[in-house]
């Protein structure tokens, strides 16, 4: 396995996984092991590898078995539930810290092909992502939807993201998450 930021080239191979992994796509039998809710238009790939460098990949050889997302607030700010979560970041409070778009930034959607989940890869992609954004922000903040317990499960247990609150958005419910990016990830076996 090896981990390295996504190039245009790799826009293919992330909108596939993408595609079987989304919540308006996604096979019933996959939906019980979590989804992704972002949708990323080919553009939007683009410009989140572009403008941020913050599409981080897993490859086993060539294929392209996992993706993580992280970006600035204002790359964001094009979908309705992240202007909610800006908008309420300086109402939020997080290691003694009021949050704004300049001390955190977003991270995921995160995406695993099933064949590897439940491996090395959740904690060295989110590491390897870590990694990129710890000398811009000091604060990861995210989102799950109540419902994908995997997730949760995985982000808050396996990674030791802090549940910070929950809150309501389009008649779904979710938890906003936080992590300190001083933290190298636990059990993360990059180097
Ligand atoms: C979410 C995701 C990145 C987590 O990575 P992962 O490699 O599957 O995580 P792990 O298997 O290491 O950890 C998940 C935990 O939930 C448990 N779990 C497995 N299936 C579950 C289910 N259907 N419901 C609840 N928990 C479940 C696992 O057993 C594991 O805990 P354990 O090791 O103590 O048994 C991956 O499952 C994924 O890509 N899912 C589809 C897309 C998605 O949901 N992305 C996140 C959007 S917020």
């Amino acid at each position: 396995m090896h981990y390295r930021n996504a190039e245009k080239e790799d826009i293919p191979g992330i909108a596939a996984l993408q595609q079987k992994y989304h919540v308006s796509t996604i096979s019933d039998e996959d939906r019980p092991d979590g989804f992704v809710t972002t949708l990323f238009s080919e553009a939007q790939f683009a410009e989140l590898i572009e403008k941020e460098n913050g599409l981080a990949i897993a490859l086993d050889g060539e294929k392209i078995v996992a993706y993580a997302m992280a970006a600035s607030w204002q790359y964001w700010s094009a979908w309705p539930l992240f202007q909610y979560m800006i908008e309420d970041l300086p109402n939020t409070e997080y290691l003694g810290q009021r949050l704004s778009t300049e001390n955190s930034y977003q991270y995921g959607p995160i995406c695993i092909h099933r064949d590897y989940r439940g491996t090395e890869v959740l904690p060295n992609l989110f590491e390897f992502s870590r990694r990129q954004m710890a000398p811009r922000f000091p604060i990861l903040i995210t989102f799950i939807n109540k419902i994908n317990t995997r997730s949760f499960k995985a982000h808050t247990e396996k990674l030791g993201l802090d549940v910070i609150k929950t809150f309501e958005f389009n008649n779904n419910q979710y938890y906003d998450l936080g992590y300190d990016m001083s933290k190298v990830t636990p059990k993360q076996t990059l180097f």
